[in-house]
């Protein structure tokens, strides 16, 4: 089992890796106060026994699945059932599912009582190597996408790949689009891809990943918790991801990697990413994007999709489109484009994909 520790000015936390964190962490988190779980309904059905092993005559409040549900309504409902389960400020809550689970509740423990521990047990790749690390919890409203949240960190994270074995592979292939991006901005993660091409859905070498993302994360979000500068480099593919996420329907991670795909291409036309680098990274990127199922993209309608970049969250009020993107191996930028250019440029990008 690995340990990391990370350590912002708002808390301390352990992120525990490993088949056995479970059983080495549950007993004595779970002990001597009251509990709450929030879960989703997919991984209540999948894990109903192990709900019964693990947290006897606790509230647990299940979720129906799916990201539609990442409301202020649900919100609502699972603070309702706190405050009905009589919970107190030294009460926990455990978020046990993927990452729409912890966004919404993590909220949760951040809002009751103005804020009581929580622990996050991901079961998803997505939440493992990603959501939730570092603490930015949230929900949508008015159809714009973790509108809503604060930063709360959890006490612990309790990463089990076990959960893994039960995950479709639509989900693994979102997990996966985040892994790519890690190998945009470490090294390491790099070569691991580059050398393994064959492997990225191999169960074994996923697993091996997930500790080498978190430790990737937890690095960036002790420097910049709240996300004022090296936290934007997370959002490597994620402008134009998004843009394709909301207009095409692609799931998140499928979208993440098409909008790496055309923002490396655009950063080495514009000679802000290396040519030769450049070229590696998008080899793993379309490695990737080619894993089953595999959803194409209809590249001829970017011309209007690109307008939905515009409500990306790292915007300001420049008007300019900004991405994160790779410069080079351990290297990245912001990279920041008038609309007009940005959407010349994605259309470009585009070409012969
Ligand atoms: N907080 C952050 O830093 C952060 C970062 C990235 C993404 N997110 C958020 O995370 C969400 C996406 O997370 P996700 O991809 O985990 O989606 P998700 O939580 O919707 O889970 C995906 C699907 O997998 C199912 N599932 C979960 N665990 C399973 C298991 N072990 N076996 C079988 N099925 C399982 C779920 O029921 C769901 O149907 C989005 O809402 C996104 O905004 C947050």
């Amino acid at each position: 089992m690995e340990v990391i520790n990370l350590k912002t000015p708002s808390m301390e936390e352990k992120i525990f890796v490993g088949e056995e964190v479970i059983k080495t962490r549950l007993p004595e988190l779970t002990k001597s106060q009251k509990n709450f779980v929030v879960t989703d309904s997919n991984v209540y059905a999948l894990y109903e026994a192990w709900f019964r092993t693990w947290f006897t005559e606790t509230e647990i409040f299940v979720l129906s699945a799916g990201e539609e549900h990442k409301t202020f309504q649900s919100l609502y409902s699972i603070l309702e059932k706190m405050t009905s389960a009589g919970l107190h400020r030294t009460s926990r809550l455990f978020a046990v599912g993927g990452g729409v689970v912890g966004d919404i509740g993590g909220l949760a423990a951040a809002l009751y009582m103005r804020g009581i521990s929580c622990v996050q047990i991901p079961t998803t790749l997505l939440s493992q190597v990603d959501s939730s690390v570092g603490g930015k919890t949230a929900v949508d409203l008015g159809g714009v996408k973790n509108i809503v949240g604060a930063f709360y960190q959890p006490c612990e994270v309790l990463v089990d790949p076990t959960f893994l074995k039960t995950l479709p592979a639509r989900e693994i292939k979102c997990g996966v689009g985040e892994i790519v991006k890690y190998a945009a901005l470490n090294g390491e993660i790099f070569d691991l891809l580059e050398n393994n091409l064959a492997r990225l859905t191999d169960f074994a070498f996923l697993t091996e990943l997930v500790a080498v993302c978190i430790r990737h994360k937890a690095r960036v979000v002790e420097a910049d918790e709240k996300e004022r500068g090296e936290r934007r480099s997370l959002n490597v593919g994620h402008t134009t991801g998004h843009a394709i996420e909301l207009s095409s329907g692609l799931s998140h991670g499928e979208s993440v990697l098409y909008g790496m795909l055309l923002e490396t291409r655009m950063a080495i036309s514009a000679g802000v990413c290396e040519q030769e680098y450049g070229q590696r990274l998008l080899k793993i990127v379309e490695t990737a994007i080619k894993i089953q199922p595999c959803e194409k993209l209809d590249f001829s309608s970017l011309a209007v999709d690109a307008e939905k970049a515009r409500s990306d969250k790292k915007n300001t009020d420049d008007g300019k489109i900004k991405m994160a993107v790779a410069k080079n191996k351990n290297e990245w930028t912001m990279f920041a484009l008038p609309f007009e250019d940005y959407r010349t440029a994605l259309v470009n990008a585009a070409k012969n994909a």
